[in-house]
C-alpha cells in the first residue's frame, strides 16, 4: 500500500473524506515521508499520529466545520511554506502535523462567540484566546502527538514578543509555529470565516508584509508574499464556499 493509499483509508476512516484533507496533502506527507530514516519503525509511528490526528480534525468538524476545514488548510499552506523555506522533514512534517491541529481548543469554545458577526466583548475576546491552553488540555491525552505540539503552543506569539499566552519572542518561538503563525493570518483573512469582511490575497500579503518583524518573522513573511497568487491559492483550494 502506498502512503497515499493509506492516507486515504486513515481520512475516510475517520469521516474526512469531504475535502478537509486533499491530494496534494498526499503529496506533501509522500515528499516528508520519502526523506524519513529507520523507515519501518518510524513510519508506523508517524501513521499512528496521523490516525489521532484525524481524529481531532473530525471532532473540531462537528463542532464547528468551519474551523475543521481551516485546520485542513493551515496544515498544508503550512508544509509548503516549510518546503520553500528548505527545512528539515522533521520540521516540514511538524508544520503539516501542527498546522492540522493547531485550533484544536477551539472546540472549548462556544458557535455562538466563534460565529458572532459582530465585534467581540473583551470577555469573549479573552475566552477564544483561551483556545490555546484548551488545546494544550486536550493534547494531554495524546503523548505520541508531542513532537508536533509547538505550532499549536506558540501560534498566537508574536515575533516582537507582543502575542500570547507566553508572550516570547524572535527566534526563541519555534520556527514551525513562526511558520503557521503566518499562513493562519493569511487563512483568517482571507476566508476563514467567509461572512465577515475577508480581505483580498493582495491586501492580506500587504497586511503580512505591514506586520514582517513585529507580528511575523521577517524572512518567513517576506518568503511567504514572494509567492504566487496562483501557488498559494492551489494549496489553500478550499478557500471559498
Ligand atoms: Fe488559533
Ligand atoms: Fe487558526
Amino acid at each position: 500500500m502506498s502512503y497515499s493509499e493509506i492516507l486515504i483509508e486513515l481520512a475516510s476512516r475517520n469521516d474526512l473524506s469531504q475535502g478537509t484533507i486533499q491530494k496534494i496533502d498526499h503529496d506533501f506527507l509522500n515528499s516528508i515521508f520519502k526523506e524519513v530514516p529507520n523507515k519501518e519503525i518510524l513510519l508506523n509511528q508517524l501513521l499512528f499520529s496521523l490516525d489521532q490526528i484525524f481524529e481531532l480534525i473530525k471532532l473540531t468538524l462537528e463542532h464547528h466545520e468551519l474551523t475543521g476545514m481551516h485546520l485542513g488548510r493551515v496544515g498544508r499552506l503550512g508544509a509548503m511554506l516549510a518546503q520553500k523555506a528548505g527545512l528539515h522533514w522533521k520540521e516540514r512534517l511538524e508544520c503539516l502535523y501542527g498546522g492540522w491541529i493547531h485550533d484544536i481548543g477551539k472546540i472549548y469554545v462556544p458557535t455562538e462567540i466563534l460565529d458572532k458577526p459582530e465585534k467581540l466583548t473583551h470577555e469573549e475576546y479573552e475566552l477564544i484566546k483561551l483556545h490555546v491552553n484548551f488545546g494544550c488540555d486536550v493534547l494531554k491525552y495524546y503523548p505520541h502527538l508531542e513532537p508536533f505540539l509547538s505550532p499549536l503552543r506558540f501560534h498566537h506569539e508574536h515575533f516582537d514578543g507582543k502575542g500570547y499566552p507566553y508572550k516570547i519572542s524572535g527566534t526563541d518561538i519555534p520556527i514551525a509555529a513562526r511558520i503557521i503563525c503566518i499562513v493562519d493570518a493569511y487563512d483568517a483573512m482571507t476566508g476563514f470565516r467567509p461572512y465577515l469582511n475577508t480581505k483580498t490575497h493582495e491586501q492580506a500579503i500587504e497586511e503580512i508584509k505591514r506586520c514582517a518583524g513585529s507580528h511575523f518573522d521577517p524572512k518567513l513573511a517576506n518568503l511567504f508574499c514572494s509567492l504566487s497568487k496562483h501557488e498559494i491559492e492551489r494549496i489553500q483550494a478550499q478557500l471559498r464556499y
